[in-house]
Formats: structure tokens, sequence, C-alpha cells
């Protein structure tokens, strides 16, 4: 493990993406703290810290009072539209275009849709979308999460609840995307985790596969985790400007319109 200042080991890991044929960047709420949107466990502002999740986003919690979940997720989704992807997120969609003849997977825990606003295409929502609902039964109804769907409704094809399509606490991840996330993991050669505490299974075990099985780990963390212990590179920085000093480093000269 090495702790360095950010600036001090940009050259070191340019030259790792250079080499690298396969990437993935997988990142947390700190990612889109920039953007206003509060991380969960961030002291005063975390999210957990001024509300119950077991209330407010587990299955026991929407099976006990849907509108309750209902409501507290369309509010979280009101600020996400309200919001916008941040330097990090153009950043990180900037890298996939400078390294275009690599594969760069981002694996997302966030369930804002900033990676694809900014422009990254290979993104797997782990803990799926607030953007989007779902039949809770899985009948194959499913729908953007419109303004004016304010109310719990049914599902309209086969009257199980409908409910939004991410994954509430009590819950398993969609198989099909994880099988991938860890798929990728597992063949990475280097692997960004950015803006997570490495608290929350099974995605926290992602960091683990692509050591084990032979990446090279990079986190990016104002604050300690407990992956810093494990990560080949613990950069204690901020995701915008660590993200922003790499494009940098690796194309100096490159202009890109859509970079702000
Ligand atoms: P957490 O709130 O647990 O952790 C956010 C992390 O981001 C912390 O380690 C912060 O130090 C770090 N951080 C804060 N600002 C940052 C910045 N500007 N740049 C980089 N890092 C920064 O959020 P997650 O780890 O994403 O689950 O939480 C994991 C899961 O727990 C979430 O996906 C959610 C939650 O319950 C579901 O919704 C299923």
């Amino acid at each position: 493990m090495k702790e360095r200042l950010a600036m001090a080991v940009h050259d070191e890991i340019a030259s790792l993406v250079r080499r690298a044929a396969e990437i993935v960047v997988f990142s947390g709420a700190g990612l889109s703290a920039d953007s206003g949107i509060p991380t969960f466990r961030d002291g005063a502002t975390g999210l957990w810290n001024n509300v119950d999740p077991d209330e407010v986003a587990s299955i026991d919690g929407f099976m006990r009072n849907p509108r309750v979940v209902w409501n507290w997720l369309r509010e979280l989704k009101n600020l996400v539209d309200d919001r916008q992807p941040n330097p990090g997120h153009r950043a990180i969609a900037r890298l996939e275009r400078i390294v275009a003849d690599k594969r760069l997977t981002v694996v997302t825990q966030n369930i804002d849709g900033y990676h694809s606003r900014a422009g990254n295409a290979d993104v797997l929502e782990v803990h799926g979308t607030i953007h989007r609902l779902r039949c809770h039964a899985r009948c194959g109804f499913a729908d953007e999460w419109g303004e004016d769907l304010r109310e719990p409704f049914p599902c309209p094809q086969c009257g199980a609840p409908a409910r939004p399509d991410l994954v509430l606490f009590g819950e398993a991840l969609d198989p099909e995307v994880f099988t991938a996330a860890g798929r990728r993991s597992a063949r990475a050669d280097v692997f960004f985790c950015v803006g997570t505490s490495f608290t929350v299974q099974p995605a926290a075990h992602l960091p683990v596969w692509a050591k084990a099985s032979g990446a090279t780990v990079v986190e990016i963390n104002p604050h300690r985790t407990p992956l810093s212990e494990v990560a080949d590179y613990s950069i204690r920085a901020g995701a915008s400007q660590f993200f922003a000093a790499l494009c940098q480093t690796l194309a100096p000269d490159a202009v890109d319109a859509t970079d702000a």
C-alpha cells in the first residue's frame, strides 16, 4: 500500500493506464458529492445519519409502507434531476475517450445515472437506477419514473406493486449485472475505486476480486477506508481533482469540447 499525494503519483498511474488493456472505474456516492448529492455515511450530511434506511430504503419498509419509501426516493430523484454530473464524472468520460483503444468499464453503486449523462458508454449500475420503475414481481413492466408518478401504483400488467428499479436493503443485486461487473473486475489491469466507503457487500468485494486477479487497485478517497490497506495506491484526493489531473497527464494537449 502506498499513500502519497495525488500529484506525485499521476505519472506512475498514467503509465499503468497506458499499458493496460482493460480498465474499470468503480464508483460510489463520494463521486457525486461535488454535484451536491449527499453521500450516505459522511458526517452530519450523510443520508443514513439523518433517516433510518430500514424505513425509507429497505424492501421490508416498502412492504410495510410503500408510500414512505416512494416519497423519500422521489425526493432524492428530484434532487438528482435538479443537479448534474460534475467535473469528476466528466473527467471519467473524457478518460474513456482518451483510452479509446482499450476497454473502460464504469461499475457504479450510484443510482443517479450521472456517468451515462456525462458520456460514458459502458456503465454497469449494480445498485440499479432511480430513473426507472419496474414491476416488483418482474412481470416485464418497466417505465421511466416520470414527473407525474408521485404515488405508488399497481403494475399495469399484473397488479403487483410498481417500484423504483433500484436495489433496496434486504434485496439481492441483479445477478446478470453483478456477474458482468465481476467478470470485468477480474479482467481489469487497472481498477480505480473512487468515492466509496467500501462497506456495502457484495459490491465492496469487486476491488478484492480485481486485486486477486492481478489488477493494480487505485483508491481515490479523501479519507481512509478498509480498502486503503489492500489497494496498491490509496490517494487522498477528491474524485474531480484526481481524474482531471490524470486526464491532463495522459493527454496534455487534447482539446475536448465537452470538458468544463
Ligand atoms: P458512502 O456514503 O458509504 O461513502 C462515500 C465515500 O466517499 C466516503 O468514503 C467518503 O470519504 C468519500 N468521498 C466523499 N467526498 C468525496 C470526493 N469528493 N471524492 C472522492 N471520495 C469522496 O457511499 P457508498 O460507499 O457509495 O446502497 O455507499 C455504498 C452503498 O451504501 C450505496 O450504493 C447505497 C448505500 O446504502 C444502495 O443504495 C443499495
